[in-house]
């Protein structure tokens, strides 16, 4: 996650552009910079490192100029130095971008095939190149900027500047933040409300698809359409900066909408798509001869989902343990095996205990965590992160997307180092784990399906849910995100359970609700959906389009994004996670703070 800031100012801009930077820091800093629109020309300062290092350059060499851009970087594509880091510039364009262009590479070669130069490994160089390329079409620079980002597929939030446009800023979000502020007779666009906060409180929050450009005047707004679009103002208080629900009206609902985000930093932490690899920082995988994951909750149906993709991918035995139960049955230990813990907070008290449990017995211990400096990641010998930032809603989200985007990079990685595939095999499974967060922001879309099927279920006393393979922890968490939220009883199931027991619960107040994309084992939950029709049950199918044309009759359909099955746990989270969401709201549910739960359970 990088933090990106753009000021079409009444006064120097520089000094204000840092100011914005260092309240972005937390989204990452291994460099920044910032350029300038100015007499005539683009200029731009870089630095490695801490901001602190861009300050001081900028006292050696000042920049002139009331209207720029800034960035302050967590490098995704290319190592950090001066040369990667933002702004990238090619010809009349600067940009600062957060997020991963999918594409870049073809599209790259295409412009160094038309005798472009690049000068750095990012992929946001090439957004400036494809805006240069347009703009030497004789075209305005809105046109130019809408028409280069029509080429482009990923996660990405950016600002861009014009030469001789200086009091312009243009700006884009797909599946990252990004936010206009309003002046006095001065315009903002950054990241988030908070790195607005030393310039003004009047925040616009740019929806999915948004672009916009600013100048003295004001915003205009075009929606992902490119037609003119308005969007409310809010005043958001310097307290709630940080953390607030913008134009959300959960924490829970912004934190669905917050998962490209956190699942593309995530991924940075793993993934370098420069090279195509995919890393395990700190441990070695081919030393580990079994993997005990112990967590609780929505975390261990995480686990779960790691557990497929550890068994299947990297050919590693894997087992997933309900932590408060793990120590209890004094579980066989292998002096080969590493314990993993799942969590969120981090502090877990059943966790923890499962934890220290393995640790005392000589086990090898690591922790997933989404707080990094938490108990867990403290007393482990290694800690891999997520980085899904503050999840305030009690019910996990995006902190459970991002467990399951990391465990399926530790999977990838896992299989390379354990010699189960080769090079070219863990550059394919990468990039198809980077097109996960573009498909989870096309997830999140809604097209109408969510209230009538939030509707149905919001009515019904019982619900079960289904699913086969990965998707069971899936059903599992889907039944949990209900119950948690909208207090109606329901449970997860796996597919091919349902005619040994629970069919008997089937009726036509029970809402079934399964989890199928089309992969190879559809046509046998086909089968178990058809055994719940024609005993007068109602199916609820949450499917891509491919299994939306072969749905059983009577069924409700919900296409969700087509995927490659490494990341459908990914992509087939969000409606699940949407249905309870918009239950819970039907309900009239306290949905960020449940009754009887909290947000990390500390006690046994
Ligand atoms: C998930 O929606 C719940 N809030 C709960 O199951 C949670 O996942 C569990 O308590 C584990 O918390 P942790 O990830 O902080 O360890």
């Amino acid at each position: 996650m990088c933090g990106i800031i753009g000021i079409v100012g009444s006064s120097p801009v520089s000094s204000r552009l840092v100011d914005s930077l260092r309240r972005l820091e937390y989204r990452g800093y291994d460099s920044a910079g910032v350029a300038v629109a100015a007499n005539g020309r683009l200029e731009r300062r870089r630095a490695e490192g801490k901001l602190r290092n861009l300050e001081a350059l900028l006292v050696e060499q000042p920049l002139p100029g009331t209207t720029g851009i800034g960035h302050t970087r967590w490098a995704t594509h290319g190592a950090p130095s001066v040369r990667n880091a933002h702004p990238q510039m090619a010809g009349r364009v600067a940009v600062v971008h957060n997020g991963i262009i999918e594409n870049f590479a073809p599209l790259k070669a295409e412009l160094i095939a038309e005798g472009r130069r690049f000068e750095s490994d990012t992929d946001t160089e090439v957004i400036a190149h494809l805006i240069d390329r347009e703009l030497s079409g004789d075209v305005d620079p809105l046109t130019a900027f809408q028409a280069a980002l029509g080429r482009v597929t990923g996660a990405y939030a950016v600002a861009v500047l014009i030469q001789g446009e200086e009091t312009l800023v243009l700006g884009a979000r797909r599946g990252s933040p990004l936010v206009v502020g309003e002046g006095q007779g001065e315009m903002f666009i950054g990241s988030d409300a908070l790195a607005l906060g030393p310039f003004t409180n009047r925040i616009v929050y740019l929806e999915e698809g948004d672009s916009v450009a600013i100048d003295h005047r004001g915003a205009r707004i075009f929606d992902r359409d490119n037609v003119a679009a308005s969007r409310p103002v809010r005043v958001v208080s310097a307290a709630s900066a940080l953390v607030e629900k913008g134009n959300y009206r959960h924490f829970m609902e912004k934190e669905i909408h917050d998962q490209p985000d956190a699942c593309q930093h995530t991924l940075s932490a793993y993934i370098d798509p420069i090279t195509a690899t995919v890393s395990s920082p700190g441990m070695d995988f081919a030393t580990v001869d079994r993997l005990m994951i112990v967590a609780c909750g929505t975390a261990s149906y995480a686990g779960m989902i790691g557990r497929y993709l550890f068994e299947s991918l990297a050919g590693l035995p894997t087992e997933v343990e309900i932590a408060s139960e793990f120590r209890y049955r004094d579980p066989a230990l292998y002096p080969g095996a590493l314990c993993l813990a799942i969590s969120q907070s981090g502090e877990t008290a059943d966790t923890l205990a499962a934890l220290r449990w393995c640790k005392a017995r000589g086990i090898t211990t690591a922790a997933l965590v989404n707080s990094h400096e938490s108990t867990m990641a403290r007393e482990v010998d290694v800690m891999f992160p997520t980085h899904a930032g503050p999840e305030i809603g009690v019910a996990s989200t995006k902190a459970f997307t991002s467990q399951v985007a990391a465990l399926t990079a530790l999977a990838i990685a896992a299989a390379r180092q354990r010699g189960r595939i080769d090079a070219a095999e863990e550059a394919r499974l990468a990039a198809l784990l980077l097109e996960a967060p573009r498909l989870i922001a096309d997830a999140i879309l809604d097209d109408g399906w969510i209230l009538p099927v939030a509707q149905e279920i919001a009515k019904a006393r019982d619900v079960l849910y289904l699913g086969r393979g990965a998707m069971f922890p899936l059903a599992l968490e889907g039944a949990l995100k209900l119950k948690e939220i909208s207090y109606i009883h329901a449970e997860g199931y796996a597919a091919g359970e349902l005619k040994h027991g629970p069919i008997a619960l089937v009726d036509e107040a029970t809402p079934i609700i399964v989890i199928a994309p089309s992969d190879a084992l559809y046509d046998k939950t086909s089968s178990n959906m058809s055994e719940v029709i024609a005993r007068g049950g109602r199916v609820v199918l949450i499917t891509d389009a491919k299994g939306a044309s072969h749905a059983p009759d009577g069924a409700t359909v919900v296409i969700a994004p087509a995927c490659d099955p490494l990341i459908a746990p990914l992509v087939f989270a969000v409606p699940i996670q949407v249905i309870a969401y918009q239950v819970a709201v039907l309900k009239g549910a306290d949905v960020d703070q449940p009754r009887n739960l909290a947000k990390s359970v500390t006690v046994e």
